[in-house]
């Protein structure tokens, strides 16, 4: 049985994974970067380790409460919470460097060329094997720009993509009106692959007191809640673009992995479900061994049959 996969097929390293299991940004640990994930803990044996979306400069992030529990999933504000990228090279990927595991850093940014200086300075941290670039944060005030404008996706992919060595994987927003034409555009525009989706744009309220529960008001959802949107989402990007995609958006379990498979994706990242039970990446890669197991699957893409040619 073969769970290897390589994220970036059509790039010079390629981008391979000895599994299909990722972290997600933002969500590995309490601060995004492994904070709190306990020091004995196998993270190596995960297919790769996707860090915090990471900005140029230090970012506070939006106002408590950042966090709100929902039925069937989460609202967030963090709002890019991060230290900024020469604080992150200083005092967070030393960590990091020897990790026998491929590191994705993702990165953020309000203006095309923050993303490149920022692409630039990343591609030359050792030990990071790829970028994800986060065109799909609601919680900020310009952050869902690149997302929802194909132009501007394909712009700032292919300026970033001039720049670096590094394979590129962009991150998309499900809050367009058409995720497939921006998928077109970031591949056009040399994409390595895509990671499809970021949080589902909302709010909640308690409308005795008039308050919003998230100091931001305004966040995104996420879990299980937002599985059937995300693997609609992955559906309809696999059928479109030939580059990989990356399903994430409530998994909580082996099952809901291998849905995001059977719909073509080629890897998965593990988000809210990991928040405070890093233990789940493992039972779903363990899972998904079973479950291959069980009905004699060589390989992930043998479960696309029928969904997608
Ligand atoms: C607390 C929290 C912080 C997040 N931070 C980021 C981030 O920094 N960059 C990013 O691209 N996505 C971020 N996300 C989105 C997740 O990576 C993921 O795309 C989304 O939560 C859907 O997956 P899930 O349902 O498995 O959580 C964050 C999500 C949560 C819940």
């Amino acid at each position: 049985m073969d769970i290897g996969v390589n994220l970036a097929p059509e790039h010079a390293t390629g981008l391979s994974l000895s599994n299909p299991v990722m972290t997600s940004a933002g969500t590995f640990g309490g601060d995004g970067y492994g904070s709190g994930v306990p020091i004995e803990f196998p993270w190596n044996e995960l297919g790769a380790v996707v860090l915090k979306s990471t900005t140029l400069l230090p970012r506070l992030g939006n106002p408590e409460p950042h966090m709100t529990e929902q039925p069937y999933g989460w609202l967030n504000a963090v709002g890019l919470k991060n230290p900024g990228i020469a604080e992150f090279c200083e005092d967070v990927m030393p960590g990091f460097v020897d990790a026998d595991v491929p590191i994705i850093l993702s990165l953020a940014a309000d203006s095309h060329e923050d993303f490149v200086s920022l692409a630039k300075i990343a591609t030359e941290i050792s030990g990071i094997k790829g970028i994800e670039l986060n065109f799909g944060c609601p919680n900020t005030a310009s952050g869902l720009d690149f997302g929802q404008n194909p132009e501007a996706a394909k712009r700032v992919t292919e300026a970033v993509k001039s720049q670096v060595h590094l394979p590129i994987i962009v991150k998309l927003t499900p809050n367009v009106t058409d995720v497939v034409e921006i998928g077109i555009a970031v591949q056009e525009g040399g994409a390595d692959a895509i990671t499809a989706i970021n949080t589902v744009g909302g709010m909640s309220v308690d409308w005795h007191t008039g308050r919003p529960s998230l100091g931001n008001v305004l966040g995104g959802l996420s879990g299980p809640a937002i599985k059937p949107i995300a693997l609609g989402v992955v559906y309809r990007l696999v059928r479109a673009v030939e580059i990989p995609v990356i399903g994430v958006g409530g998994i909580s379990n082996a099952d809901d992995a291998m849905e995001f498979f059977c719909v073509g994706a080629t890897a998965v990242q593990i988000g809210s479900a990991a928040l405070g039970r890093p233990n789940i990446y493992l039972a779903i890669l363990a899972g998904i061994v079973e479950r291959m197991e069980e009905k004699g699957l060589k390989d992930l893409p043998s479960l696309r049959k029928g969904l997608v040619s």
